[in-house]
């Protein structure tokens, strides 16, 4: 059974998967400014076709060893500066595949000073270009692109094939959390443990539930120390709830 959410091409066992169009397939007279400055950020910004040969290596694009914490689709990048700024003992890079919200990302450590982030400029769906077995002492996952209907699924994030990466690139013990304003995403993340992308019953994912919050905006997270995202912030302002769930690799 093919993986729905997985991207197919090229084939499975060539690396890097992630071929974004050269640069200048992408110019026209209205082109991304970010598609030339995200270059200028380094070391903050790693660009794609860069950031898959840190495989196995992600310390030598942190000048050092520590624990390596990966958030998806970081954004504007608070989440990602914040984690840095509360954790200087960790390595935390980000993983965001928007050109702008990479400098983004980057403009918040610089200003802040934070030397132990990166953001890599790259498509999510191809984490194995990224990282080898365990190489993660953390994941996260905050409020992922909800794409609701069933036409879209195969751009869901939160799936099987997603969970079964997570469940490669984490250590053991390693947790996984994910926070969305959008419930369906929560569920799935737990019903994937044991589900194929079809629905169909799976061999159980090495993963045990350890918390559940159904609004992390007015409530306790399932998790010390909750780092606010800028989506969260949006909706706690508008008095809706965020929810979140938190898986361990067993
Ligand atoms: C709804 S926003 C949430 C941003 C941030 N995490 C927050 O909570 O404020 C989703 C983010 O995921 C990024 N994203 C979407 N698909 C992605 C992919 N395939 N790989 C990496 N990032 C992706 C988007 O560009 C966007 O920044």
């Amino acid at each position: 059974m093919a993986h729905r959410g997985r991207r197919t091409s090229p084939p499975e066992g060539e690396r890097p998967r992630f071929r974004p169009p050269a640069a200048d397939d992408l110019r026209h007279p209205e082109a991304n400014p970010y598609l030339d400055a995200h270059r200028e950020w380094s070391p903050e910004v790693v660009p794609a076709d860069v950031a898959h040969t840190f495989h196995g290596r992600w310390e030598a694009a942190f000048g050092r060893s520590a624990p390596l914490h990966v958030e998806i689709g970081s954004g504007n990048g608070f989440f990602l500066a914040g984690t840095c700024a509360a954790h200087p003992e960790w390595n935390v890079l980000g993983v965001e595949i928007r050109y702008k919200r990479a400098v983004l990302c980057a403009r918040k450590l610089r200003a802040a000073g934070l030397t132990n982030g990166r953001i890599a400029r790259y498509d999510a769906f191809y984490l194995d270009d990224l990282f080898t077995d365990g190489a993660a002492a953390a994941l996260y996952v905050n409020h992922p692109d909800p794409w609701p209907r069933e036409r879209h699924a195969k751009n869901r994030l939160i799936s099987r094939w997603f969970l079964e990466e997570a469940a490669r690139i984490l250590q053991s013990g390693a947790p996984l959390r994910l926070k969305s304003d959008y419930l369906p995403n929560i569920e799935r993340l737990t019903f994937h443990l044991d589900h194929d992308d079809d629905g169909e019953p799976a061999p159980r994912l090495p993963f045990d539930v350890t918390g559940r919050a159904d609004d992390v905006t007015t409530g306790p997270a399932p998790w010390p120390d909750d780092i606010e995202t800028n989506y969260q912030s949006k909706f706690r302002k508008r008095g809706l709830p965020v929810y979140a769930v938190a898986l361990a690799r067993t």
